[in-house]
């Protein structure tokens, strides 16, 4: 990394590499990784500053890399097809754009992301506040969900898999932190920390159990709450595909405690890591008043006359489409089967020539996922966040922004935006399989950036 008058310049290798992702002693998994590692590198700017990243290919495929949740300039975006050109092997592409929100985001391939992300290309953005929150420290906690073989590679005979596409998208078999298995994350009695979450997996919704910690949400997909949120002693905190929480933790271990990261489904859970208590801080800041993230400045959507958009998502195992239109043309279940296409938005399957909508810039807008399928959804908007306004038509609004929501089988998320962001943004499913079985759109916001 080279500073220069606020200028970052970063590189980032797209490539194979291995990763010890069974442990040490176990046989190291070959992956596809950024910067030869998994995570790949954080990137770290503050809020405001210009990042510039030269991606370099490395792989035996086209590649492009997507910075997930940054309200960021549509050249930048990472969308091979609509805002660039695929990267191919041995070619590069320099990335350059400005931050304008603090907080927790990533970066991932975007391109094939479903076999891309399965095998490793991700890693955090991290964009400090200008005033960074006062805490001792700071960790991240990446996590993924691996199709891991015995042999510790990735299971790439289900790549495509007509099953998982259909029903709950890739699941893995193997959950690490920070590329670690149940790693023990040290930390001391009395040091506050910044715990930043980042759930990178293909398609698991992770619902984590932090045993006798009580920390506090401070910001969800990157963006401070406005009220910080107790998840309790035993409470439960769950992040779907991309999505990421800020928490702040006041460490009440005693040295020698160990606190267990479970992850939890229904009443099941197993331990993928934990908080070791190895000390006492000297002067530490747990206990202290609670310090404020001090907010993005996001444009509140005017809902006196907004665009209304409806989405109507379906298809999928045990799901009522009959038909749906994939590249033009009306197909009937059978053929959409057969070419891969089992989720529709609007009875479409996959990208159009014309977008779901052209919105002014400026202009608000409230979209409604009217999610008609038996699986829930973990829906993306790109280059802007939004406000959750009702569920099923009940207000909802807490004030929190996203980028990503999670919508639940067969309910109605109502959201809300100002489409300030000029350019051609994607909307679609984050559980990869589903973007990639045909759950994606995109909207173009016209007008000149200013
Ligand atoms: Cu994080 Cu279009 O994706
Ligand atoms: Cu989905």
């Amino acid at each position: 990394m080279v500073a220069q008058n606020d200028v970052l310049d970063y590189e980032l290798v797209a490539g194979a590499a291995t990763a010890p992702l069974l442990g040490y002693d176990g046989p190291a998994s070959n992956l596809w990784l950024y910067g030869g590692s998994s995570p790949g590198p954080v990137i770290r700017a503050r809020q405001g500053e210009l990042v510039q990243v030269r991606l370099r290919n490395n792989l035996p495929e086209p590649t492009s890399t997507h910075w997930h949740g940054i309200r960021i300039a549509n050249a930048m975006d990472g969308v091979p097809g609509l805002t660039q050109e695929v990267v191919p092997p041995g070619g590069s592409f320099d990335y350059s754009f400005v931050a304008p929100d603090a907080g927790t985001y990533w970066y991932h391939s975007h391109n094939k992301s479903w076999e891309q992300m399965a095998r490793g290309l991700y890693g955090p953005l991290i964009i400090e506040e200008r005033d960074p929150l006062p805490a001792d420290r700071e960790m991240l906690l990446v996590i993924d969900d691996w199709r891991l073989g015995e042999d510790g590679q990735v299971h790439a005979e289900s790549f495509g898999s007509l099953r998982d596409w259909s029903h709950g998208g890739r699941l893995g078999n193997w959950l690490t932190i920070n590329g670690a298995s149940a790693p023990q994350l040290e930390v001391k009695r009395g040091e506050r920390l910044r715990l930043r979450l980042i759930n990178c997996a293909n398609a698991r919704i992770v619902t984590l159990k932090l045993d006798q910690l009580a920390p506090l949400v401070i910001a969800l997909d990157g963006q401070p709450l406005p009220e910080v949120r107790e998840i309790g002693f035993s409470g439960r905190l769950t992040l779907a595909p991309a999505q990421r929480a800020d928490l702040l933790l006041d460490v009440f271990l005693e040295p020698g405690d160990r606190a267990q990261i479970m992850e939890v489904t229904g009443q099941e859970g197993v331990e993928i890591g934990s908080f070791l208590c190895n000390g006492v801080a000297a002067d530490g800041m747990a206990g202290r008043e609670m310090p404020r993230l001090p907010t993005n400045n996001l444009p509140r959507p005017d809902l006196s006359d907004p665009l209304k958009l409806d989405l109507v998502m379906e298809g999928g195992a045990m799901g009522a489409m009959r038909s749906a239109v994939f590249d033009g043309r009306e197909l009937s279940i059978r053929e959409l089967v057969a070419e891969g296409q089992v989720w529709a938005l609007n009875g479409v399957a996959g990208m159009t020539d014309v977008p779901l909508a052209r919105i002014q810039r400026g202009r608000s807008v409230v979209l409604e996922f009217d999610n008609q399928t038996a699986w829930p959804h973990a829906m993306h908007i790109h280059g802007h966040h939004f406000r959750v306004m009702a569920r099923n038509g009940q207000p909802v609004d807490n004030g929190a922004w996203r980028d990503t929501e999670l919508v639940a089988a067969n309910e109605k998320v109502t959201v809300a935006f100002v489409a300030d962001n000029p350019g051609k943004w994607l909307i679609h499913c984050h559980m990869l399989e589903h973007q990639a079985a045909g759950m994606k759109t995109w909207f173009q916001v016209t007008g000149q950036a200013g």
